[in-house]
């Protein structure tokens, strides 16, 4: 039978992906991560980035002043993943700026993770949505699967 290996491989890949990506409710996720946004990461932006990013100034064409909730931070998903990226590669802040500490650095890469893999995990349900076409192969790969075994789909 076709069907006990994809069941295996969804095993072990719930069992990889842990908790965050095995759990399913999608609007609890988002008052959480929206709750966080508020409360963690807008202070954080306001403190490290907007004296470059904000709706004026946009340095690299990238204005984070504008999300002022998760609604709106959920309409551009793309520039959060290049969020993550400068983070991770320690780009952003500039150098000759002031830096986040470790902690708060770590903060906000983890949160934006969070808000990332929630709208992974929301378009998995809805394998035509858009948002996947925009995500890098990783995180695609990642979904789809996903996507896949909650759904039984095939590709
Ligand atoms: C002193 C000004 C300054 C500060 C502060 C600053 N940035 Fe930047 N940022 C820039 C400039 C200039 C660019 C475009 C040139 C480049 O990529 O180096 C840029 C580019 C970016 C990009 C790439 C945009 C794109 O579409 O390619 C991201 C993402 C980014 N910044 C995130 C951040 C985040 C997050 C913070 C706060 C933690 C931050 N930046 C703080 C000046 C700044």
């Amino acid at each position: 039978m076709p069907q006990l290996p994809i069941t295996g491989f969804c095993i072990a890949l719930a069992v990889f992906l842990g908790p965050s990506l095995a759990a399913g409710d999608e609007s609890a996720s988002f008052d959480t991560v929206g709750a966080q946004y508020e409360r963690d990461v807008q202070p954080l932006l306001k403190q490290f980035c907007l004296e470059c990013h904000s709706t004026e100034q946009k340095e690299g064409e990238l204005d984070l002043e504008r999300f002022g909730s998760i609604a709106q931070v959920r309409g551009d998903l793309e520039a959060w993943r290049k969020v993550i990226e400068m983070l991770e590669e320690g780009e952003m802040p500039p150098e000759d700026e002031p830096q986040l500490s470790d902690i708060q650095r770590q903060r906000l890469i983890r949160w934006t993770r969070a808000f990332v893999e929630a709208e992974i995990r929301t378009s998995a349900g809805d394998p035509g949505h858009v948002v996947l076409r925009r995500l890098s192969n990783a995180e695609y790969n990642r979904g789809a699967q996903l996507a896949r075994c909650r759904f039984g789909l095939r590709t």
